[in-house]
């Protein structure tokens, strides 16, 4: 089966898990599978999440090509550590986090992720099935006006959030939202039409209403303390994130894990940190897409990759604060 969804960063992910046979590691966003296949080829083993069941056809064409050193276990991957236990598997040598939504998941108009084309408002991507949860429309038909223009502009960067938030209420009340391409006219006219705009003017409405719907930065929290919690020492952690908000708080959590966050000032002493560091930096800072991936696949345009491995030291558990 061919993968619709270009791998992103593929080459700094292997080269910084270094994986091996023998080796366990988790693919906590299997998508078309293409990290996995990757490092199967390099001889490790995988254990694949991804909470979305749509992906199976992918997990299946992985199976029949590598019968017994796969599995997926659907879940979201804050179940990370109860998901390994399931696995069987006794030592995890790495973790591997692809943070968003895959091509498939924009391409399937049904989903409702996409401006462009028609589908109910849902966003969910445990996908139509699992029956909870909120979904886009539930959040544009409910949510007040102060929240709604909130997560525009803190998940969306979007300027005028406020004024399409009172477009959204305004319109609601004589009918309510049930289909992307409704709700994408509906911003587009508070926006005043798309002369000059690079992009289209519902993305970033669109952007912050999936991450609410998914609860996206959650996620990535309670993931990334869930992968410090069940890998071995030596083990790494690799990161490719799309979004500023999710790769500060990758950098706050690495930056504090290492032993790197800064000490409180005088005026605001903070208490001397005494925890040894869970994971040294693998490379300084975060590393993106070369000339070449780029003009082959827009997507990476935005990717950053960070990584780190796991030291012997007690996981920190719950961090101290998100990295916004
Ligand atoms: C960008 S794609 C991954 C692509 C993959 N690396 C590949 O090579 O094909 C992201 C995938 O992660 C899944 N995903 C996103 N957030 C998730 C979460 N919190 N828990 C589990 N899966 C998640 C999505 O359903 C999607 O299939």
């Amino acid at each position: 089966m061919t993968s619709p969804h270009a791998p992103v960063l593929l080459a700094e992910v292997i080269e910084a898990l270094a994986p091996k046979a023998g080796d366990v590691v988790i693919d906590a966003t299997f998508g078309a599978g293409g990290y996995t296949r990757a490092i199967l080829e390099r001889g490790a083993d995988v254990v694949a999440l991804d909470r979305d069941p749509t992906v199976q056809p992918f997990a299946d064409a992985v199976a029949r090509d590598f019968p017994d050193r796969f599995q997926l276990i659907r879940t979201p991957f804050s179940g990370l550590a109860e998901a390994f236990e399931e696995s069987g598997k006794a030592k995890l040598d790495g973790a591997v986090f692809d943070i968003g939504v895959s091509s498939m998941q924009l391409d399937q108009a049904e989903r409702g992720f996409s401006f462009m084309r028609d589908g109910p408002l849902d966003m969910r991507m445990s996908a139509n099935s699992d029956h909870g949860g909120e979904t886009a429309a539930d959040i544009v038909n409910t949510w007040d006006h102060g929240p709604l223009a909130h997560i525009f502009k803190l998940y969306g960067d979007e300027r005028q959030s406020g004024r399409v938030a009172t477009a959204i209420l305004r319109r609601r009340v004589e009918q309510p939202f049930t289909r992307t391409l409704d709700l994408a006219e509906v911003v587009e006219k508070a926006l005043g039409g798309r002369r000059g705009a690079a992009i289209h003017p519902a993305t970033r409405v669109f952007q912050a209403l999936r991450i609410a719907v998914n609860d996206e930065l959650g996620e990535l929290e309670r993931g990334l303390e869930a992968a410090e919690a069940t890998l071995a020492p030596g083990g790494r952690l690799v990161v490719v994130t799309f979004h500023s908000l999710e790769d500060r708080m990758v950098k706050a959590f690495l930056t504090e894990r290492t032993g790197n966050a800064p000490g409180g000032s005088r005026h605001a002493p903070v208490a001397v940190e005494t925890r040894k560091p869970s994971f040294d930096l693998l490379f300084k800072g975060a590393r993106e897409a070369g000339e070449a991936e780029l003009a082959a696949n827009p997507r990476a345009r935005s990717a950053k990759i960070r990584a780190a491995v796991r030291t012997d030291a007690p996981a920190w558990g719950a961090m101290k604060g998100r990295g916004a």
